[in-house]
């Protein structure tokens, strides 16, 4: 569960001895590292996508996309065109590698970015996997870019203040029942 890495993840931040530190920085002009690396399980990601409504040639994007695996699905098996925006150099570098293994660099982009950085006005889906505090440093710069009927789908963190469109509790193996996930759907 990431609940586990976010807190390990404030701890860090708290003590200020890493590289994560380095990074982490004002909402001003310097890049803001918010959320830790822990990837959607697969199902889990197939879920968000259904839910979004993605239909062949929209534009998703994934902001923190770690190794790309939500826009390589987005590409893969719903025909849409995705944007990775992705900070960590090693993550990029994977997601690249999985996109030109599967051949898929004229439907899938990773960008080396601060999410902060990257315009989102042509999105029709976004998604989000980081934590309800990160989500909130994002709030206001998807209110003021997203255009109307732009789809944000959040895996287990709910931006604070938003109506959802829906809430999914998904169940990865329903025969033991856990682990279970929460995905919330948003509508401009
Ligand atoms: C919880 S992971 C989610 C990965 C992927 N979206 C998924 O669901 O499998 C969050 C990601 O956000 C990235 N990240 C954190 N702050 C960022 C920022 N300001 N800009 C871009 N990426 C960032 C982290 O490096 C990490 O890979």
């Amino acid at each position: 569960m990431l609940s586990h890495f976010v807190l390990a993840f404030e701890k860090e931040i708290s003590t200020c001895s890493t590289t994560i530190c380095i990074k982490q920085t004002s909402l001003g002009g310097q890049n803001l590292y918010i959320a830790p690396y822990v990837s959607s399980p697969l199902p889990v990601v197939r879920r968000m996508l259904t839910l979004s409504e993605l239909i062949p040639g929209e534009l998703i994007y994934d902001l923190g996309s770690g190794d790309g695996r939500i826009v390589i699905m987005a590409a893969q098996e719903f025909g849409a065109v995705g944007v990775g925006v992705e900070m960590r150099e090693d993550l990029v570098k994977q997601a690249l590698e999985k996109v030109s293994e599967l051949g898929l660099n004229g439907m899938v982009k990773i960008v080396q970015s601060d999410m902060f950085k990257v315009d989102l006005s042509r999105a029709d889906v976004v998604t989000l996997y980081l934590t309800t505090s990160a989500n909130e440093k994002v709030k206001p710069k998807l209110e003021s870019e997203l255009r109307q009927g732009t789809r944000i789908v959040c895996h287990d963190y709910e931006i604070l203040g938003w109506k959802p469109h829906r809430v999914d509790k998904f169940c990865e193996n329903p025969k033991l029942g856990y682990p279970s996930h929460t995905i919330y759907v948003y509508k401009v």
